[in-house]
Order: C-alpha cells, then structure tokens, then sequence
C-alpha cells in the first residue's frame, strides 16, 4: 500500500457524520495520550498529518484519513479524567455506535503504553474486541521509553494477564520500532 498517499477525509462528532463504509478500515483505538495519532503519522510517515499533543483529549471526533485502498480511523482516546461527564458520554455513544453500525472493519491496532499496566478501560476494550471476532493486533507503544530490562519485564506481565492469548507489537513513534511490522499487516488488509 501507499502509505504516503494518505489524505485527511473528514471528522465525526456525531453518528450520523460517520461516511459510507465503502472500504475496509484500518482503526486505532487506545486511551486517552496513549499515541493513536503519533502511531497513523509515523505508519504513514507524515510528521503531522493526525493531530498530536502532549495534552490528553486532544481527538474528540473519529477522524478518518483516506488512502487509494482503504480508510485509517483515528478514534478519540478514552479515559481522560478531565474532560465533562457528557463529554465522556458523547465519545462513548460515538465510539460504541461506530463499533455497532455493521462496518468493513478490516483491522483495529489496540494500542496500549508499553511502560504501564493495562488500565481498566484497555481490559474492556480488549475483552470487547475478543469477544467481537473482529481481526486485531495490539500495539504497545512508547517502548523508546524502556530500558531492556524493564522491556522484558512488562511483556513477560503482559503475556501472563492476556494468557498468552495475543499478540504484542512492541512499537515506538521515536524510533520506529513495530512501524514496519503494522504495515505489513495493514497492506494485508488493504490489498486484499
Ligand atoms: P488523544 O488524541 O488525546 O487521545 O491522544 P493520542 O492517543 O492521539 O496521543 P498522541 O499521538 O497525541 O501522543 C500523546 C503524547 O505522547 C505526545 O506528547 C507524543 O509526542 C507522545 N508519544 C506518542 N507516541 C510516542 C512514542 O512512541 N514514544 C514517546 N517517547 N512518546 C510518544
Ligand atoms: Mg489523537
């Protein structure tokens, strides 16, 4: 696939915005700063294409980022403390009714930060995914952050709390580490 020719498409705030499922989806989900957006910009290698921030809840909208064969959607992060309960609810109702809406889901990369515990919402949102049969890859991003020892430790705690059942992609925005990796499962998908 052609990641470079990547384009941004459009935002949904609301569940009647979302477009026509017309080709298979690539979808990034994970908490709130977890690196949804820094992951799509370094897939695609496009420094700013996604929107980044250092401050949580920064995509309060699905974005969706089209390329010649397929559509990237980049989901609001959840689990961001500070944002109002009806906020919380919008993304939720706009996430959950994107999940329910009979989609071409091709691929969802779960992202999860390497250096922390899954959080109780990354635990949710892995057994729904379990649970759904749709196809996914889990991400474990920042690992530019970890020493090797440290490294091994947490996906040695990883693979003993999701009993061996799935597959980490160590992955880093910095270093580029798990890029290569995540394309390739993505031109499976889109080149199908
Ligand atoms: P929301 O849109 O708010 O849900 O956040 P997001 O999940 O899209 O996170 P984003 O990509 O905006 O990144 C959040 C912060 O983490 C930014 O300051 C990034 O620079 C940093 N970050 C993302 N990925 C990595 C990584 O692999 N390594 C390091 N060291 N920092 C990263
Ligand atoms: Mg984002």
């Amino acid at each position: 696939m052609n990641f470079e020719k990547a384009e941004f498409e459009s935002a949904a705030g609301l569940l009647n915005q979302l477009p026509d499922s017309t080709v298979p989806e690539i979808v990034f989900s994970g908490r709130s700063n977890v690196g949804k957006s820094s992951l799509i910009n370094k897939v695609l290698n496009r420094k700013s294409l996604a929107r980044t921030s250092a401050k949580p809840g920064k995509t309060g909208t699905i974005n969706f980022y089209k390329t010649p064969d397929c559509r990237l959607v980049d989901l609001p992060g959840y689990g961001y403390a500070r944002v109002s309960h009806s906020e919380k609810l919008r993304w939720a109702e706009l996430v959950e009714g994107y999940f329910h809406a009979q989609r071409k889901i091709g691929l969802v990369v779960q992202i999860i930060d390497m250096r922390h515990q899954p959080t109780e919402d990354d635990l949710h949102m892995i057994d729904f995914l379990l649970h759904s049969g749709l196809p996914f890859v889990v991400a474990a991003t920042k690992s530019d952050k970890l020493k090797k020892t440290e490294r091994e430790t947490q996906l040695q705690l990883l693979n003993e709390i999701f009993k061996q059942q799935l597959e980490f992609i160590p992955f880093s925005a910095v270093n580029g580490e798990g890029v290569e990796e995540i394309r390739a499962r993505i031109t499976a998908v889109c080149s199908k």
